[in-house]
């Protein structure tokens, strides 16, 4: 996958971009990932990105003329989604990730100040993308935060094949409880099945352990998640108080 990202920062983009997975997909081949300097297709000598809005009021506006030249130039002739940071956006959430992860070539647009003239929207963006119900100072944290989500469910980007199946929400569900050594810490042990070495019963324990975690913690996401009857039998229990 190859993710070009405008922003006015491209310097906040090193760490992140340099070290564990983010580092790994592109060391392997499977990211190729550029930050470019809105500031670079400034048609003036000052280098000017932005101005103040008409009809008043305060802040900054990013100026159509820069931003829309500098969309152009990264994106050339081939077809691509352009999508923008904002706080308008639809919500970013595994299904969004997992759609965008299956694109060859993704442009992210970084705003800044108080947004971006409308007029780039309508010319140059095709998608908008928020993380969340809040406003951050500009979309670069967004952007790390929509790359970092999209680019671990690249095939090959994180070592165990498939682990990603088993995530928080990858299924509608949270993920419930993990345990590593040593089997006992501060007087807690850990559950005797994971240790007995029965597949189908951990597998069994694990699936409840996310229905109870879901159950107790966002109940609202058991509406849509696809259960069967003896999960749903389960719920049932636990609402009762009849199941730990
Ligand atoms: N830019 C500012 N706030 C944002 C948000 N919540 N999501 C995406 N981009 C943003």
């Amino acid at each position: 996958m190859k993710i070009e990202v405008l922003t006015l920062f491209p310097g906040m983009f090193s760490g992140v971009m340099s070290e564990s997975m983010m580092w790994k997909a592109r060391d392997r081949g499977l990211l190729d990932f550029a930050a470019r300097d809105i500031r670079d297709f400034a048609g003036d000598k000052h280098r000017q990105v932005d101005d103040t809005p008409y009809g008043g009021g305060g802040g900054m506006i990013l100026k159509p003329d820069v931003l829309v030249r500098a969309i152009e130039s990264v994106k050339g002739d081939a077809d691509a989604p352009v999508i923008l940071l904002s706080p308008q956006g639809r919500k970013l959430t595994h299904a969004v990730a997992a759609e965008l992860s299956q694109l060859p070539r993704l442009i992210l647009v970084c705003g800044h100040y108080e947004g971006v003239d409308e007029r780039v929207r309508e010319l140059a963006i095709s998608d908008e993308i928020s993380i969340g119900d809040y406003v951050l100072t500009g979309g670069e944290l967004a952007a790390m935060v929509l790359i970092d989500a999209v680019v671990r469910l690249i095939p090959g980007v994180l070592g165990a094949e498939g682990a990603q199946d088993r995530d928080s929400h990858a299924h509608g569900l949270l993920e419930g409880p993990h345990y590593t050594r040593p089997p006992e810490f501060r007087g807690l042990g850990v559950p005797a099945v994971l240790t007995s070495g029965h597949h189908a019963e951990v597998e069994r324990w694990r699936r409840r352990g996310a229905l109870k975690r879901t159950w107790q913690r966002r109940p609202d996401l058991l509406a849509s998640a696809a259960l069967s009857d003896d999960e749903r039998a389960y719920l049932a229990q636990l609402d009762a108080g009849e199941a730990d």
